[in-house]
């Protein structure tokens, strides 16, 4: 599909289907979740841009890659959002975070931000917003607005689960931002879960219901 990037490496295939089982544990789900966000940021930052530093090694000077540019910003769409960023900053312990809390008013249907924080110059960074899953698109929707009317240029879009309406929404509203995901299922239901899907992914990773 256009604009978006399924990871299909084998760990990250091989974890989400324990993540799916309906038996795997809270305990069990954080720490996949830990353990594929970490895999998840290693695809998403591939193609990072490098430039070479130059250093001093024990036996001499050389010039040396490095990542180019500001620090990087995680954008987590709150609350399950948060459930990647750890995996992520032990990958990037420099990222920046920014926080995004968008709910939809029952009446006018609208999104509404509660929550907003930001690095400052989001125009001179690349944006990685993250939220386990792209259900409707809705809420990813209106984050990424938010962090486009704050500057925010480069951004890139990561979930371990799409559905293919979310994609279809969200693509129409953010056509420049490349989605990554660990797979994109079959459908939402009628209730707007991703099916197969995982569950709600906020409940399983914090034990709520
Ligand atoms: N959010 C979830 O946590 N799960 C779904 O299936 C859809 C949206």
């Amino acid at each position: 599909m256009d604009g978006v990037t399924v990871i299909d490496h084998p760990l990250v295939q091989h974890k989400l289907t324990i993540m799916r089982k309906k038996e795997t544990s809270t305990a069990g789900f954080r720490r996949l979740l830990k353990e594929i966000s970490t895999l998840l940021c290693y695809e998403v930052t591939r193609d990072l841009e490098l430039t070479v530093e130059r250093i001093e090694t024990p036996l001499t000077e050389t010039d040396s890659p490095v990542l180019e540019g500001k620090k990087l910003v995680f954008a987590s769409i709150l609350r399950a959002g948060n459930g990647l960023l750890e995996g992520m900053l032990e990958l990037v312990p420099s990222a920046r975070v920014s926080h995004i809390g968008v709910y939809r008013d029952h009446e006018t249907l609208q999104p509404v931000e509660y929550y907003f924080k930001a690095p400052e110059n989001l125009n001179e960074r690349l944006v990685i917003v993250v939220d386990p899953m792209l259900a409707t698109g809705n809420s990813s929707i209106a984050a990424i607005d938010k962090l486009k009317e704050r500057g925010a240029k480069n951004i890139r879009f990561l979930c371990l689960l799409a559905a293919p309406e979310g994609i279809r929404n969200f693509k129409t509203a953010h056509p420049d931002v490349q989605i990554f995901t660990a797979s994109i299922d079959s459908h939402l239901n009628e209730k707007g879960y991703i099916v197969p899907g995982l569950g709600d992914a906020g409940d399983r990773m914090y034990g709520t219901k």
